[in-house]
């Protein structure tokens, strides 16, 4: 995702060189969120100068390329001094707007960049604020939704009742208005060498270097004007304040400490993420939902948004203990792992702005114009491959039925080899997380050239599937790293779904199906919460079978994709053999197979095929197969014949996928470890194949 650096030094001087140095070694500790353009927000004019002016430089493509850019301008003096700067920087992952340089980060409210802003998240109301700001005269220059930001609060200083208005209570105004997820950072030739943050959804940091150190007849100035100014406390717990003050002095306002023992050198660090600042300080401040924090003659204080007043407003300044090597996976040992605890949120950045659970309904914006002709068409071909051909096998039958329409699934390069007849009045989906996908992407040409209806359902803004189909769905799931595709699995489920439920929006029949499945989307990520929390269980099933050579996985109905997708995990980075077989053809071939050694995962829902599931299980144990169960907790039946279970909530059918195939994830993950493989970058596959 995207990824805010920022920094302040007050009373510290510091050459340009060094600044730039701080910031582009800032992002570049980003990096490994993904990104695909960067941008930094700098003073342009030396110190000694009376013109203030904010100089902006945004590149598409690596930091690196960023870097190279900066000291490419003739007009910044890089050995210019500044005792006091504020600089901010950004990564962007695109969400809103191809990557470019004119969409990338900082944003500005006008020519003369009077304000700049960083920003992490998605506005989902931005375009009703660009009519109204239009509508004011303010000129638009990028694609984003952050760009409403700046112009918002130029709008807003711009009217303004008094010159003595402050930097943070215009940030107040515009996040009263602002409707999404945001860590947003602000910078102001108005307001020089001051800092505004604020955030709500996505995180933001603040870390403090300061060189303060109090002496003994400091600590009644300390003392005396702590109690007279308490706007903000802090419990600071800095071992130099700690051993000094009386126990009475606890709770502390930080910077009214800074202010208390005299203007001192400060240096703060701003970021969405701790691996960008834990090389200058240990001390950080995590910010919460619509706090809003400031910096003003290098003293930070932070304030709630209004209609939070009654909310304490302490912020503990915590220290990192965190190595960094760490802290760039969170607390995961690989970033599949991540990647697959970040799925509560994945799937809800799917559907943010796009599910509406009070009125049941559905509106993919980069569907809408396209709607009828979909509805008229002959039928849906859905083309994928690996991972995102399962995600199509996964929502075929609910398709199948909200849409009234023949759905084929197919893996695109056999529907290349099969030169297969494609009509204009087909609807092709193309699906492909990476938007790269060679074979995906010659499906689409193909389909193309034979006037078809192009969409696509991708998770890269600006991906060559994503810029050449006709219309389509970007899924929003934030950048993959791990090689093995999981948490865009689940958002390419959770939009074909979305899909299903625009389509049969005015299907009187349908509505009672569509509220149920509606209802169901919107308690899935505490579901998937749940799923999660197996993962011990799952783990210590790891450690019985990670000596194996083979693993079966089976299932029908709803859940065979879980059983093809679950194995193809397993076979990806475990190494292991491993096969997804639909029970309905256990007694055709597969049953062979079975024995007392032979490791089988048999997916087994309270669906319409649980009994038929139930015969393929007897099948099993007959054959003194000792089947492990994915079961629902309220199933009493299966777990009668099963060797092991792993118990999971009950969705609604359509949906259950999502959650069968999480303990998989998890399954593949821990044997992968534990037979000492790498789980990010398995051997011999890439994560984007961009050959045939
Ligand atoms: C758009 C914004 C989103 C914003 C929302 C608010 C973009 C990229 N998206 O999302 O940030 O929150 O409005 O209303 O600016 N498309 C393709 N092929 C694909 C994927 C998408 O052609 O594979 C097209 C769509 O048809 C659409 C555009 O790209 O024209 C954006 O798609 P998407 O991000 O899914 O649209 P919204 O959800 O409306
Ligand atoms: C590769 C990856 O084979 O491409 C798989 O290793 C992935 O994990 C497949 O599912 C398809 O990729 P994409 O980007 O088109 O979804």
């Amino acid at each position: 995702m995207c990824g805010i650096f920022a920094y302040l030094n007050y009373r510290v001087p510091r050459t340009r060189k060094e600044i730039f140095e701080t910031l582009i070694k800032g992002l570049q500790r980003l990096e490994y969120r993904g990104y695909d353009s960067a941008g930094v927000a700098i003073d342009g004019n030396n110190n000694e100068d009376k013109e203030r002016f904010i100089k902006l430089v945004k590149k598409r493509g690596k930091v690196k390329a960023l870097e190279e850019e900066l000291y490419k301008q003739d007009d910044l003096d890089s050995k210019a001094d500044f005792e006091t700067h504020f600089g901010i920087a950004h990564t962007r992952w695109a969400t809103h707007g191809v990557p470019s340089a004119i969409n990338s980060h900082p944003q500005r409210s006008d020519k003369s960049n009077e304000f700049v802003v960083i920003h992490n998240g998605i506005i989902t109301n931005y375009k009703d604020l660009r009519k109204f700001l239009e509508s004011k005269g303010y000129e638009f220059e990028s694609e984003t939704d952050t760009e409403t930001i700046p112009k918002l609060i130029k709008y807003m200083y711009d009217n303004r009742e008094s010159e003595d208005t402050s930097f943070s209570a215009l940030v107040e105004r515009v996040i009263q208005q602002l409707e999404g997820a945001f860590a947003l950072v602000f910078k102001s030739i108005h307001y020089p060498g001051e800092a505004v943050a604020t955030r709500r959804g996505s995180p933001l940091l603040i870390g403090v270097r300061s060189k303060y150190k109090l002496s003994t007849d400091q600590i009644p100035v300390l003392y005396r004007t702590c109690k007279l100014i308490n706007p903000v406390t802090f419990f600071l717990r800095t071992k130099n304040v700690k051993n000094m003050c009386n126990s009475r002095l606890k709770r502390l306002d930080s910077s009214t400490c800074l202010h208390a023992v005299g203007d001192k050198a400060v240096e703060f660090f701003f970021a969405s993420d701790a691996s960008a600042i834990i090389e200058h300080t240990n001390r950080v401040i995590f910010l919460e939902d619509d706090d809003i924090a400031a910096v003003t003659d290098g003293k930070l204080s932070i304030h709630r948004l209004e209609r939070s007043a009654s909310d304490d407003p302490s912020r503990a300044i915590q220290t990192l203990q965190m190595e960094l090597q760490q802290i760039m996976k969170g607390n995961f040992s690989a970033f599949m792992q991540k990647e697959i605890f970040e799925q509560p949120e994945s799937v809800v950045n799917t559907m943010r702005g796009r599910v509406n659970f009070e009125s049941s309904t559905v509106l993919l914006g980069g569907l809408k114009d396209h709607l009828k002709e979909i509805r008229r068409c002959r039928r849906l071909i859905i083309i994928g491959c690996g991972t995102s051909y399962h995600a199509a096998v996964a929502t075929r039958q609910v398709l199948e039925e909200l849409t009234e329409l023949p759905v084929m699934v197919e893996l695109a390069s056999d529907f290349l080899d099969r030169n297969t007849p494609v009509f204009r009045d087909d609807v092709c989906f193309f699906i492909s997380q990476s938007g790269e996908t060679a074979d995906t992407l010659m499906a689409l040409r193909y389909c193309k050239e034979r006037r078809a209806l192009t969409v696509g359902i991708t998770n890269t803004v600006g991906s060559s599937i994503s810029r050449e189909t006709d219309c389509g769905v970007h899924i929003n799931a934030g950048p993959e790293i791990g090689v093995a595709s999981t948490k865009a699995y689940t958002s390419q489920f959770v939009s074909l779904v979305m899909f299903g439920l625009m389509m049969s929006e005015d299907r009187i029949s349908l509505q009672k199906r569509r509220q149920e499945i509606i209802s169901g989307l919107k308690s899935l990520p505490e579901m998937i919460k749940e799923v999660l929390s197996l993962d011990e269980k799952i783990h210590d099933l790891a450690l019985e079978l990670y000596k194996q050579r083979s693993l079966l996985v089976m299932g029908r109905g709803y859940n065979y994709a879980t059983c093809l997708e679950g194995a193809l995990k397993i076979k990806e980075i475990t190494y292991m053999h491993s096969e997804g077989i639909l029970a309905g053809e256990l007694k055709h071939g597969p049953l062979a197979l079975i024995d007392k050694q032979m490791p089988v995962i048999m997916v087994i829902m309270k669906d319409p095929c649980f009994t038929k599931c139930q015969n393929a299980l007897q099948q099993v144990t007959a054959r003194q197969g000792r089947p492990i169960i994915l079961c629902s907790k309220e199933d009493t039946e299966s777990s009668k014949f099963a060797y092991k279970t792993i118990e999971l909530p009950h969705t609604v059918d359509c949906l259950q996928g999502v959650l069968s195939v999480i303990p998989l994830q998890l399954l593949s993950f821990h044997l992968a470890v534990l037979r000492g493989y790498d789980v990010d970058f398995p051997r011999n596959l890439a994560k984007s194949v961009t050959v045939e």
